[in-house]
């Protein structure tokens, strides 16, 4: 299909965004388990970049879900294909010269490698937001895992439908033990030499 399509190059780019900007881009993509605490990290660590006058965008599983993304259903090849256009979403802001936040289940490792490829390994940050399943089905925040527990949602990830712990993450982030500002923290310490 791309046999015929030659990419179209123009002569403002990344490194001209970034000094206009004054500073560079990225990809924060967190990982993990629904409930495990993506979103309330994500959106403190938006709202410390902020501060800092960081160029800033947020992309959110529940949010895409509701427009370009609202054809697709938690099948396997669906959440491949959530999946794989967000993170093509997310490279056209990276482009652009944003620091783009996204919180995704993301559940597999083969997946988690494709936005990484898309993206470029040089400008991604896996954060897995590692929560037991206890943990968030005991917090169960919008009620989903009581539902999926009572099979009134089909393939809900950790009670029917696999997530595969990234074993590489670049940060790690227990939220058993840590707090959400200190898991900003850590971020922020790792993001010092991308930006
Ligand atoms: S995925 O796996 O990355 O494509 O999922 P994502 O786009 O992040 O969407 C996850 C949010 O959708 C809600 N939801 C479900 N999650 C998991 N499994 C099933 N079957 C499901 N159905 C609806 C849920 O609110 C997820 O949001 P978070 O913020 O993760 O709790």
């Amino acid at each position: 299909m791309m046999k015929h399509i030659k990419k179209q190059d123009y002569t403002i780019n990344r490194q001209d965004r970034a000094q206009i900007n004054q500073h560079r881009s990225c990809l924060i993509w967190f990982t993990g388990l629904s409930g495990s605490g993506k979103s309330t990290i994500a959106n403190l660590l938006e709202k410390e970049l902020y501060q800092q006058h960081i160029h800033t965008y947020s992309l959110d599983g529940d949010n895409l879900r509701r427009g370009l993304n609202k054809d697709l259903t938690f099948s396997k090849e669906d959440r491949e294909e959530n999946l794989r256009r967000t993170a093509e979403v997310a490279k056209l802001f990276v482009d652009a010269g944003v620091v783009v936040i996204a919180a995704f289940i993301s559940p597999y490792t083969k997946i988690r490698e494709e936005i990484k490829n898309i993206v470029g390994s040089e400008h991604y940050i896996e954060v897995f937001v590692n929560t037991p399943l206890e943990v968030c089905e005991q917090r169960d925040v919008k009620g989903l895992y009581k539902k999926a527990r009572a099979g009134e949602i089909k393939n809900f990830t950790g009670i029917s439908a696999p997530f595969e712990n990234p074993t590489h993450p670049t940060i790690e982030i227990k939220t058993v033990e840590e707090s959400p500002q200190k898991a900003v923290a850590k971020i922020l310490e790792v993001l010092k030499s991308k930006l």
